[in-house]
């Protein structure tokens, strides 16, 4: 986990614009300038991280049954082109690998996006967020950074990046994957909690930066969701408090008054609606999809 802490931290001029000045200043085709509670003539354009797995690809199967032209982002090419041509759809979907906590990355994906669409529409930032463990193992100088350059770091890089696209065309939808936990702490999640907590915030900020512009900054928050993710959770707990799998996975299901983990389609179906144009007065939000977990109001 030990990053060279500073130099990690210190913005680079790449960083500072990720998308470069000839694509800013570009001429974006004109978007639908139509009442937004109407659905679009023009196929909306949305990028996709994390959509080889779990939630990221469940959303991205959801845009491209809605007609969306898709985007998949993760670092796995093979798990996005599965879920290409799972979709049924693989015309309408554009599969970019790398990995989002390169600032160089998020810059190639960015203009490859530009170049070949000339308009981002939906941006569902789905990032890996840090490694579990308790506040006493965190080296506050080095851990903290570098969790911030894995989940916050890039979401702020990507909403910078496409916002000019979206504002210019008066219409973008932003989703933050983010998580309960920067709500409601939980014990040995630290840097995860802190990290959300951050993206909260910064998402709240942004929605009332870009509403006048019908661009929306809403954030998502999965509960406990059976995915590739919870399925490495439930072994560690299991493996490090030396707890069989069963009763690991019987705590976690007590704690959610559904009684059950949720699946990665229920959280892509929030997802969705908040991609839609019909979800054009909600904005600046935080939902969860947890199966009612969250304690506090
Ligand atoms: N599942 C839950 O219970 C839960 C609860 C709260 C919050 N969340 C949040 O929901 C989001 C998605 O979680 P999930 O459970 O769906 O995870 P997942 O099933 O493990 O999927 C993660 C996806 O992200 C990609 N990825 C991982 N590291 C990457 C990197 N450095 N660059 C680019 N792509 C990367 C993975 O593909 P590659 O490995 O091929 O890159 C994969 O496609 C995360 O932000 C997580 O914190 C999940």
């Amino acid at each position: 986990m030990r990053e060279p802490g500073g130099a990690r931290c210190r913005e680079s001029a790449r960083e500072r614009g990720a998308l470069p000045q000839h694509l800013h200043s570009a001429p974006v085709p004109p978007g639908p300038q139509v009442d937004d509670r109407q659905r679009s003539a023009v196929p909306r354009v949305a990028i996709v991280l994390g959509a080889g797995s779990g939630i990221g690809r469940a959303t991205a199967l959801r845009l491209l049954s809605g007609a969306y032209t898709t985007v998949l982002s993760a670092r796995g090419r093979d798990a996005l082109e599965k879920v290409a041509k799972e979709s049924g759809d693989e015309q309408n979907a554009y599969v970019v690998p790398g990995d989002i906590t390169s600032p160089e990355f998020r810059a190639e994906l960015v203009e490859k996006v530009a170049r070949r669409f000339g308009r981002v529409d939906v941006l569902v930032n789905n990032g890996p967020g840090p490694a579990p463990g308790p506040f006493d193992g965190v080296r506050v100088n080095d851990d903290v950074c570098a969790a911030m350059h894995q989940k916050l770091v890039p979401y702020l890089d990507l909403i910078r990046s496409v916002a000019p696209m979206m504002t210019r065309n008066e219409f973008g939808r932003i989703i933050n994957v983010v998580g309960n936990i920067g709500r409601e702490p939980l014990p040995g999640m630290f840097l995860s909690g802190l990290v959300n907590a951050a993206m909260s915030n910064a998402s709240k900020y942004l929605a009332g930066q870009y509403a006048g512009h019908n661009v929306t900054v809403n954030c998502v928050h999965p509960g406990t969701i059976r995915t590739p993710r919870y399925d490495q959770a439930v072994h560690h707990l299991s493996r490090d408090g030396g707890v069989p799998r069963p009763e690991v996975e019987d705590r976690l299901v007590r704690a959610i008054p559904m009684n059950r983990p949720g699946q990665a389609d229920e959280v892509a179906a929030l997802i969705g609606f908040l991609a839609s144009d019909e979800a054009s007065y909600i904005t600046g939000q935080q939902i969860s999809a947890d199966g009612g977990q969250l304690k506090s109001v």
